[in-house]
């Protein structure tokens, strides 16, 4: 039995929706089933449903053997796991996002304080960042911060808050990890489940 920890939230349904588009029909059923469980076994495969932060701690442990997980995650804070390979799916980007006129941003409201302030360290700008834990949009809304730095996929959440894209920091995909041990012990398994999911 392998253990593969998934994320919640946009990242599932790029996952599953990837599942789809590729005919792996054995799977697509029992991670599409709208239950609060938080675990679901297909054959020797068990999958859990982590928030996206808490899947490199699984895989890190080794309760989970792999993980997909976004880049953002891996960016933002720093794991002891194999960031073994980049994924077809869950495409979109940081960026900096404020209202349209906007002229400078002197405080950042924002999700990802560690890639935001090497951002603006690289730049040289004096930015002064307020870490919030979601729904960041409301921040330059509410005049709590001249702009955001946030994740974009369709631009959705920056149009329909009236906000403008300004300027991008970072593609953002999906990672495969591992465990650092049972990657290597536990290598059949996993190989058989990767290559049944076309990503090896
Ligand atoms: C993310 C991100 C933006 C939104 C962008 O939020 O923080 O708010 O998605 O996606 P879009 O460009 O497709 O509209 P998420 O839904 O993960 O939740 P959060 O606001 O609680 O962080």
């Amino acid at each position: 039995m392998i253990t593969v920890a998934l994320t919640k939230g946009r990242l599932y349904k790029d996952f599953t929706a990837y599942l789809e588009d590729n005919d792996l029909n054995q799977y697509i059923d029992p991670l599409s089933e709208d239950t609060r469980s938080l675990y679901t076994v297909v054959d020797n495969v068990k999958f859990i449903f982590a928030k996206g932060p808490d899947v490199p701690t699984y895989v890190e442990s080794g309760v989970a053997d792999i993980g997909i997980v976004g880049s953002d995650i891996i960016e933002e804070d720093t794991f002891n796991i194999l960031n073994v390979s980049q994924l077809p799916f869950g495409d979109c980007h940081f960026s900096v996002a404020g209202l349209p006129d906007q002229t400078e941003f002197r405080t950042i409201a924002t999700k990802y304080t560690n890639v935001a302030s090497k951002y603006f360290r690289d730049k040289k700008t004096d930015v002064s960042l307020v870490h919030l834990n979601g729904s960041v949009e409301l921040a330059p809304l509410l005049g709590l911060t001249d702009g955001i730095v946030d994740i974009v996929q369709t631009g959705n959440t920056l149009k329909d808050n009236g906000l403008i894209e300004y300027e991008k920091i970072l593609d953002i995909h999906a990672r495969l990890i591992a465990n650092k041990r049972t990657f290597y012990t536990k290598e059949d398994e996993i190989y058989k489940f990767l290559t049944e999911i076309g990503v090896f």
